[in-house]
C-alpha cells in the first residue's frame, strides 16, 4: 500500500497564490513565564491571508516571544490563536502544519541541497515520485536548481538560507514563520536574500511572519508591521502609515529620525481641519488627522527631518504655512543626504534633511518651513 502525500485537495502543483493562504488571528493572547515575567501582554493581531506581517521591535520587546506562540511553542497563559478557521490554541506544533527558518540555518551540511528540501517529505513519508516533483518545483522556486547536488555546506550564507526557505516551504505549510533568518548575512546578502524572500512569498501567496529588529529590512520586505516594545503592539500598520503617521513617540523615532515638538496649548482656527499649536518654537499651524491621540493627554507634533526646508529669506504666509527663524549649527554629510543642525531662537534645535549644495553656512540665520500637512499629533 503506498501513502498518499497530505496535499489539499484542490491544490494545484505549482504555487499559486491563495493555494493554501490562511489568515492568523492572534486574540488577547498574554504569556507569562515561570519567572512571573510577562513576555506578552495581552495581545491582539490580525493578519490576513497571503499577508506578509513582520513583528518589529528592539531586542527583548517580545518579538519571538509572540512567533512561538503562534508556532505552538509556547502555550499562552491567555487568549486564543487561530490559523484560517482553526482554533489552534492547544493543539501541538506538528498538528499547526507551519515552515520555520530560523538564523542559524539548521539544515544538514553533509547531505545535498536536493536532500536537504526532501528531507521532511521522507518524514512526512511522501512516496518517492511525488518527493522527486516536489524537491524540482522547490529548487525552481529558490532559482537554484542548478546547485541540487551539491553538499549545502558548500554554498554560500545567503544560497543556505534559501535552502532553508525551500525546505520549510516543502512540506505545503499553511504558514511561513521566520526568526531573525539574516541576522548571520552581511548586509549585502540581506538586501539580496530579502529580494528574493519576498519574491518567494508573493509567488507561493503564503501567509508569513517575519521577525526582525532591522527597520529597513522590515520596510523593504512587508504588507505590514507591528511595531513592538515591552512585550506589547504598540502599531500595527502598513510601512508608510507607520512612518508617516505615527501613534507614539516610540514609533516615530524607532523608524528613522523625527523632531519631537511639545505642545503647550492647541486651538481650533477657521482653516478646515487646521488648529494653532503653541510651542516652544512659536505658534504652529497643523493640520493633521493623527492615529490613536488621546484628547486631554499632553501633545507632542513629530516632523520629519526630510519634510523640513531650509530657505534663506522669510517664506510668504500666505497659505498657513508655519515658518520658523533659525541658525545654522551644523551639517552632518551623510553621502546621499545632508542632516542640518538648526536653533530657534529659544534655543530648541531641530533636525533639517537638505541637499549638500542647499546648506547654508553654520553661524548663518536662515528660515525652516514644511507643509501644514507634514506635522503629526502625538501623545507625548
Ligand atoms: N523562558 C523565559 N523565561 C523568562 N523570561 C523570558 C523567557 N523567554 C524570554 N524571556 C524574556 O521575555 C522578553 C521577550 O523576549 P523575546 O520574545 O525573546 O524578545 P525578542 O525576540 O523581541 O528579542 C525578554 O525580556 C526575555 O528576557
Ligand atoms: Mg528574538
Amino acid at each position: 500500500m503506498s501513502l498518499k502525500p497530505v496535499v489539499r485537495e484542490g491544490a494545484s502543483s505549482t504555487d499559486a497564490p491563495g493555494d493554501r493562504a490562511n489568515g492568523i488571528e492572534v486574540n488577547a493572547v498574554e504569556v507569562r513565564f515561570p519567572n512571573g515575567f510577562y513576555g506578552l501582554k495581552q495581545t491582539s493581531l490580525n493578519i490576513p491571508a497571503g499577508t506578509f506581517c513582520t513583528l518589529l521591535g528592539p531586542s527583548g520587546s517580545g518579538k519571538t516571544t509572540l512567533l512561538r506562540a503562534i508556532a505552538g511553542l509556547i502555550t499562552p497563559s491567555a487568549g486564543t490563536i487561530t490559523i484560517g478557521s482553526r482554533e489552534v490554541t492547544s493543539l501541538s506544533v506538528q498538528a499547526r502544519n507551519i515552515g520555520f527558518v530560523f538564523q542559524n540555518y539548521a539544515l544538514f551540511p553533509h547531505m545535498t541541497v536536493a536532500q536537504n528540501i526532501e528531507y521532511p517529505l521522507k518524514l512526512h513519508k511522501w512516496p518517492q515520485v511525488e518527493r522527486q516533483a516536489r524537491t524540482k518545483e522547490i529548487l525552481e522556486l529558490i532559482e537554484l536548481p542548478h546547485v541540487a547536488a551539491r553538499a549545502v555546506g558548500e554554498l554560500s550564507g545567503g544560497q543556505q538560507q534559501r535552502v532553508a526557505i525551500g525546505r520549510a516551504l516543502a512540506y505545503r505549510p499553511s504558514l511561513l514563520l521566520l526568526d531573525e533568518p539574516m541576522g548571520a548575512l552581511d548586509r549585502r546578502l540581506r538586501q539580496q536574500l530579502g529580494s528574493d524572500l519576498r519574491e518567494i512569498q508573493q509567488r507561493t501567496g503564503i501567509t508569513t511572519v517575519y521577525v526582525t529588529h532591522d527597520q529597513e529590512e522590515a520596510f523593504i520586505l512587508s504588507d505590514k508591521i507591528a511595531i513592538m516594545d515591552g512585550g506589547e503592539i504598540l502599531q500595527y500598520d502598513t510601512p508608510a502609515e507607520l512612518y508617516f503617521r505615527p501613534n507614539s513617540r516610540f514609533v516615530a523615532r524607532f523608524l528613522g529620525e523625527a523632531n519631537i515638538v511639545p505642545i503647550e496649548r492647541l486651538v481650533p482656527t477657521a482653516i478646515d481641519e487646521t488648529r494653532l499649536a503653541a510651542t516652544p518654537l512659536g505658534e504652529i499651524p497643523v493640520a493633521t488627522s493623527s492615529k490613536g491621540v488621546t484628547s486631554g493627554e499632553p501633545l507632542s507634533i513629530v516632523l520629519r527631518p526630510e519634510d523640513l526646508f531650509l530657505v534663506k529669506d522669510e517664506p510668504r504666509n500666505d497659505d498657513w504655512s508655519p515658518a520658523i527663524s533659525v541658525r545654522i549649527e551644523k551639517e552632518l554629510f551623510l553621502g546621499s543626504r545632508c542632516l542640518v543642525t538648526v536653533s530657534s531662537q529659544a534655543g530648541n534645535t531641530l533636525l533639517v534633511e537638505c541637499n549638500k549644495s542647499d546648506v547654508p553656512p553654520c553661524g548663518t540665520d536662515a528660515w525652516v518651513t514644511w507643509k501644514r500637512t507634514s506635522a503629526v499629533l502625538i501623545n507625548r
